[in-house]
């Protein structure tokens, strides 16, 4: 997973960075390299594989300068070499650029300028910027005009530092939507840039966080903080406490509350190094699996537990859709104990963000016995359940700390996305331009998380509203109703108000005899193939006196006149909707349990990883 760190100041600025990379190496990465200003020129030093390869190559070819910017790079376009590694400095080698973030829209930036002339020296997205940033300064911008200028055409969700050696004394630092924070850390005559506080940590705990679509201005004198469009900002300067427990919290009140909002930057992460924008597929090298495996599978079983096994339910829909291979999805603790019809040709897939849960350990076991295939997709790196199966798939959402799932979830359903697109080419079911289609849309989805995560206060209102109540329940239609479940699930463990998950369909079965004043139906009412019957029972509920909050899709105006609360999600393609769509409802439960005064990341008698049966 990338990684920034920045250096202006008087001391050596490679030491100080190279030991913030280090600082970072947990997050993962396939290359390192780093960009100094010696003199009037930019040094630039890149290497792939582990960071202690790019420290030889500096020992072997020394640079030294103040001011400096340096990049761990997980690879998203392009394979991990060193010229797809990070800095890229463009035609003139005046600029220097570390990237997080995926551009979107770099393909079409990528023809204009050849169209002009411009070549390109990387398979990168982030080269686009450098030679637009280098196409502004040649026009006579300064750099930070240039910056300005350069990223009114980039679309996604990215973070960026520039150092140009036509302005040596300056780093410039801009966000555009959630790929990823960008901290600037204060020092005493010199400053730091970096996408995590750690990497900076043991130099100053005075930090500002860069906001979405906000850019600074780095001196060792300080840092000036505008909009991109040039307005100024007043930055509040954060103190970050010593103990490394609360650093590693930064901006937030809760470690649920930032992996919550660290879902833009977690998806891309799962993303990178997967989904190949340039090919239009998806490689999922660490699967072991071959087409004609593929082809003879006759089953996929996913087995897994709580918040992993409604991703499993969500994974049912994906598979399905695009692999065309039936799906079963059972819970690791029945699993174990039902005597499952498998052969050679099933596959069981675990999903499991600990790799340690007993009952899905158990399932797999019982499953290797029968003879089946092991799969699992998994989130920390060595654990059990990654090292019994045949292949696996990491979620790469980073160390989750808050007892109640959130960022994980939302990388499994990505990484079963990956798997859809991935078995359904080796399948031979999806043709060419469906995948490439498939594979684009994921390029768009860190930006939509990141949508979701830029609200108001209505959260915390409806909180306000309904903190009191003993009961809620959570419709969901389709690939959105174990999103119904979820949603229920996550409000449960950290609310302690009971509630409970529907498909929306099976209400009027049942749970329909509970609707009152007294209890909240949340209702996922997204513009889909669904929408029509979602908001039948909206209005069923509402026909018996209930109270609805709505989520629905942005634009959607209709919906204000049937429910009494509405949340906004962007429209996003349907079999990424999950992804989006459990972000609110997410933000829900935590104000909620936050206004009870609960102890969001340790809820009362849960554990993180459930090693017992
Ligand atoms: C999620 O919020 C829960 N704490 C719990 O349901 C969890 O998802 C379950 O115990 C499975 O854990 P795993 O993904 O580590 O296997």
């Amino acid at each position: 997973m990338c990684g920034i760190v920045g250096y202006v100041g008087l001391r050596d600025a490679t030491p100080i960075i190279l030991e913030g990379l280090k600082r970072l190496e947990y997050r993962g990465y396939d290359s390192a390299g780093l960009a100094v200003v010696e003199g009037d020129t930019i040094a630039v030093r890149r290497e792939v594989g582990k960071l202690a390869r790019l420290m030889e190559l500096v020992d072997a070819e020394p640079m030294s300068g103040q001011i400096g910017i340096g990049h761990t790079r997980w690879a998203t376009h392009g394979e991990p070499s060193r010229r797809n590694a990070h800095p890229h400095v463009g035609v003139t080698g005046e600029v220097a650029v570390v990237h997080n973030g995926i551009i979107e829209n770099f393909l079409q930036l990528r023809q204009e300028l050849e169209a002009e002339g411009r070549c390109f020296a990387s398979e990168t997205d982030t080269e686009v910027v450098v030679h637009l940033v280098e196409g502004y300064m040649a026009g006579g911008a300064d750099l930070e005009t240039a910056v300005r200028r350069a990223l009114t055409h980039v679309k996604g969700a990215n973070a960026f530092v520039f150092l140009s050696s036509r302005e040596p004394d300056r780093i410039v630092a801009a966000r555009l939507g959630n790929a990823g924070g960008l901290t600037i850390g204060i020092g005493e005559g010199e400053m730091f840039v970096a996408s995590d506080i750690p990497a900076i940590l043991e130099h100053t705990r005075r930090m500002i966080f860069l906001e979405d679509r906000q850019m600074a201005v780095v001196t060792r004198d300080g840092a000036r903080v505008t909009t991109l469009s040039g307005e100024p900002v007043t930055a509040e300067v954060h103190t970050i406490p010593w103990d490394p427990v609360a650093a590693a919290k930064g901006e937030f009140r809760h470690f649920m509350q930032k992996e919550i909002y660290e879902q833009a930057r977690s998806v891309t992460d799962t993303i990178r190094g997967r989904a190949d924008f340039d090919a239009g597929r998806v490689r999922l090298e660490h699967l072991e699996l071959t087409p004609e495996k593929a082809c003879s599978l006759e089953k996929v079983i996913i087995v897994a537990c709580g918040t992993s096994a409604y991703a499993g339910l969500v994974g049912k829909f994906i598979l399905e859709a695009l692999a065309r291979v039936p799906v079963e999805v059972d819970y690791g603790s029945e699993f174990r104990y039902r005597d499952p019809i498998i052969n050679e040709n099933t596959a069981v897939l675990a999903i499991t963000q600990s790799g340690e849960t007993v009952d899905t350990l158990a399932a797999m076991e019982e499953a290797r016995a029968k003879g089946a295939g092991l799969w699992s997709i998994v989130n920390v790196i060595g654990s059990q359940a990654m090292r019994l199966s045949d292949g696996y798939i990491l979620m790469h959402a980073g160390p989750e700390i808050g007892v109640a799932s959130t960022k994980a979830f939302t990388a499994s359903l990505v990484d079963l996305y990956l798997l859809g697109c991935y078995l359904g080419e080796l399948r031979g079911v999806l043709e060419r331009a469906q995948l490439r289609h498939l594979v684009n849309d994921l390029a768009r989805l860190p930006d939509m998380v990141g949508r979701t995560l830029n609200h108001g206060d209505e959260y915390e209102q409806l909180a306000n509203i309904f903190y009191d109540r003993e009961h809620f329940l959570y419709l969901g239609r389709g690939i959105n109703y174990p999103i119904a479940l979820e949603g229920a699930l996550k409000l449960k463990e950290i609310s302690y108000i009971h509630a409970e998950g529907y498909p929306a369909g099976e209400m009027k079965h049942g749970p329909i005899a509970l609707i009152d004043e007294a209890m909240p139906v949340v209702t996922i009412a997204v513009r889909d193939h669904v929408y029509d019957k979602m908001v039948s029972q909206v209005e069923q509920v509402k026909a018996r006196g209930g109270i609805v909050i709505a989520l629905a899709t942005e634009g959607d105006e209709d919906i204000t006149t049937k429910a009494d609360y509405v949340l906004y999600a962007p429209p996003t393609p349907p079999l990424l909707s999950p992804v989006v769509n459990v972000v609110p409802l997410q933000l829900l439960a935590y104000h909620l349990a936050v206004r009870r005064g609960c102890d969001v990341d340790q809820p009362r008698n849960l554990a993180k990883s459930v090693t017992v049966e």
